[in-house]
């Protein structure tokens, strides 16, 4: 686990304090974290964005040990209780790690052989639902322009929110990017891949969930894909 507290910083840090934080997290995730996984053995990864405390991914490790499955969420005692959960179960194929996912995507698109991502989980991710605030939502375009060099073409990204308008909001911005592909309801490969109810599913109160699926799609069908 990279030990240091939220990456969300408070708009006074002077910026070359920011950028040596940024340079200190970076460090750790390079040292701590990545020789964890088995990039260099060219597997590709599950990954869960804002795991929280470990619940859903942890369950979907234990019933999938052929995939290799990392959490990441910025609150530190979120993932010291995911961690303990993956040691409990004696899950092997499962590391969590604190980090803020464009800084963790970002160093796993610069290690050497290029790190690969199967699956992407999002799932009941902080809804912002002030205007003002969408820049905050995990899901958006830069997101998926982070995530398409990291894909292969038939990578998923799975999303489940019980947020309706965060819902509607990420179905278009996965529609109007050209790299991934919202599955339709009926598509076999759109079905949801694995039933667990997480921490934030189980506090929910606005009722049933809304999920989708998003393929990434080959180059040749991708124009425009930012690398
Ligand atoms: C509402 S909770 C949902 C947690 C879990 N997925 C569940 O369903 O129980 C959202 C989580 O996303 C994390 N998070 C928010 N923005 C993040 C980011 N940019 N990078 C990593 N984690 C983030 C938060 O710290 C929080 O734990």
């Amino acid at each position: 686990m990279v030990g240091f507290a939220s990456a969300r910083l408070p708009p006074a840090v002077p910026l070359d304090l920011y950028s040596s934080i940024r340079d200190q997290r970076l460090a750790a995730l390079r040292a701590d974290v990545f020789p964890r996984l088995p990039i260099a053995e060219g597997r590709p990864l599950t990954l869960e964005i804002g795991c929280g405390h470990g619940h859903y991914l942890a369950a979907y490790a234990a019933a999938h040990p052929e995939e290799f499955c990392v959490g990441i969420d910025l609150l530190e005692d979120r993932i010291d209780r995911a961690t303990r959960k993956a040691t409990r179960a004696k899950l092997t194929n499962l590391v969590f790690a604190q980090a803020e996912a464009s800084l963790f995507l970002g160093a796993l698109r610069e290690c050497t052989p290029p790190a690969r991502l199967r699956r992407i989980f999002v799932l009941f991710s902080d809804p912002w639902p002030k205007r003002r605030h969408w820049k905050h939502r995990v899901l958006q375009p830069a997101l998926l322009d982070t995530l398409a060099p990291l894909t292969e073409p038939g990578a998923t990204l799975h999303f489940r929110t019980d947020h309706p308008d965060y819902f509607t909001y990420a179905r278009e911005v996965v529609a109007d990017h050209l790299a991934w592909r919202l599955a339709s309801p009926e598509e076999p490969e759109g079905r949801w891949p694995f039933e667990h109810v997480s921490v934030f599913e189980e506090r929910s109160l606005a009722g049933a969930p809304q999920s989708f699926t998003a393929f990434r799609l080959a180059e040749n069908q991708a124009r425009g894909l930012a690398h």
